[in-house]
């Protein structure tokens, strides 16, 4: 059978953007901020992405191009004899865990959308924009059949295989969704009281650096937001042309993903101020938030029907290339077809998120970590600790088992200067960090 290959490297480069810019830029980045500080974390989030995720994510789609295979089988052909294929477990479990969650999550972003669509702000006189979203999250069923739309949404893209659709998709709406959040950002900042969410945002509290979790939370916000270390950057990297050139399509795609998430910053913390909201209310904060904002501006009910859209659009784009990593990986194996593969692994998923989604409601006693409910857990077990493991293992593959210019050669930069402090970088500056945030958050050191 002859593996599929994007059609453009622009195509690439669109997939991987709408890969990375998703519920993570606007949804996940505001309420961990909230949680860890506000402007300590982003600096902290924003050393992250420059120091350890655009070279990783560099190493992570040179590794699937090279290999042109799935998660395991890129480790297996790469580092033939070794454990190093068990980085493909570690990410096809993380797929599991993370799309059961994001699909929850982007199930009440369709809720949303509906609503605005029926001409409501989804508040309610008696109980307000946070109760409304509780009564809505705490539902039996209610929202585990949006869940199961936005389920069935991912399936039907995956199986057509062909990314035309989400290519052309993403080509109309990023744009749509960069103009729609500047916009927002601007009517945010104009609110009263507006100020206090900018220093929130902006001015460092660098007390909040004594405490290790928000190291590890920061450095979990820079896999989960550039979608590192699962291996669908690999997955989608090996979908590429040896000709398309990889470190500009990096360091693209690591400026839009955190554009996205300084100007949803930009949006959220203001408004979060401006109407009294506890900025780290956790997860429900940007359904919390964003309602009221749009009940204040002109013509807020249009707004809110297009920003639900294009969120909804966006983090489609993301759920689609965490649905490919085992759908690429179980269809080579089990020698299905991708129809098959992606349905039965949808399936699967889909039973996961009625599990996190019961979490907010009969089952919110239920704390598998501390005091975190399902969601939160299964979020903190894949995003700040499976997935920089993956990274680790990617970055020790890269560093030390390839030579040189074996490395240097697979990300296109034979020759180049920017190559060598990439190469630095990844082989010692990236596993060490990565090691010294755990064993500090483990209170080893
Ligand atoms: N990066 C996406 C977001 O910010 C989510 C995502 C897509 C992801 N693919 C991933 C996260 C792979 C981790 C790993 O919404």
């Amino acid at each position: 059978m002859v593996r599929e290959k994007w059609g453009t490297k622009l195509g690439f480069m669109l997939a991987a953007m709408g890969s990375a810019v998703g519920l993570g830029n606007i949804w996940r980045f505001s309420f961990v901020a909230g949680n860890n500080g506000g402007g300590a974390f982003l600096l902290l989030y924003l050393a992250f992405v420059i120091l350890l995720g655009v070279p990783l994510l560099l190493a992570e789609v040179s590794i699937g191009r090279k290999a042109e295979s799935d998660v395991v089988g890129s480790f297996k052909k790469l580092a033939p004899n070794t454990p190093w294929y068990l980085t493909g477990f570690f990410g096809i479990a993380s797929s599991f865990l993370i799309l059961s969650f994001y699909a929850v999550v982007a199930g009440w972003a369709i809720f949303y959308f509906w609503n605005y669509l029926n001409g409501s702000y989804f508040t309610s006189p008696e109980v307000g924009y946070e109760g409304a979203f509780g009564q809505f999250i705490s539902h039996s069923w209610h929202p585990i059949a949006w869940t199961a739309l936005f389920m069935i949404l991912t399936i039907v893209i995956v199986l057509s295989g062909v990314k035309k659709g989400i290519e052309a998709a993403n080509k109309i709406f990023m744009p749509l969704l960069a103009l729609i959040l500047i916009g927002l950002a601007f009517f945010s900042l104009s609110l009263d009281g507006a100020s206090e969410g900018v220093k929130f945002l902006f001015q460092p509290d660098w007390t909040a650096l004594s405490d290790p979790s928000i190291y590890i939370a920061a450095l979990g916000q820079a896999f989960f937001s550039l979608s590192l270390g699962m291996g669908a950057m690999l997955t989608y990297g090996s979908y590429l042309r040896k000709e398309n050139k990889l470190p500009s399509a990096a360091l693209g795609i690591g400026i839009m993903d955190t554009f996205f998430a300084v100007i949803s910053g930009l949006v959220i913390f203001p408004a979060v101020f401006a109407f009294g909201i506890d900025p780290s209310s956790g997860p429900p904060l940007v359904f919390i938030t964003l309602p009221s904002i749009f009940e204040q501006m002109p013509m807020g009910g249009i707004v809110g029907l297009v920003f639900f859209f294009a969120l909804i659009l966006a983090s489609l784009s993301s759920s689609v290339s965490i649905l490919e990593v085992p759908t690429a990986y179980f269809m080579r194996i089990l020698g299905w077809t991708r129809f098959a593969t992606s349905v039965v692994m949808g399936a699967i998923m889909f039973v996961m998120g009625i599990g996190v989604s019961l979490g907010f409601g009969i089952w919110s006693g239920v704390t598998p970590i501390g005091d975190l409910n399902i969601l939160d857990s299964m979020d903190y077990i894949a995003s700040n600790i499976l997935l920089p493991l993956g990274g680790l293992s990617m970055a020790l593959l890269i560093g030390w088992y390839f030579s040189k210019s074996e490395a240097l050669e697979a990300t296109d930069f034979t020759g180049s200067s920017i190559g060598q402090i990439w190469y630095y970088l990844v082989k010692f500056v990236t596993p060490v960090m990565i090691l010294l945030i755990f064993l500090n958050k483990l209170g080893v050191i």
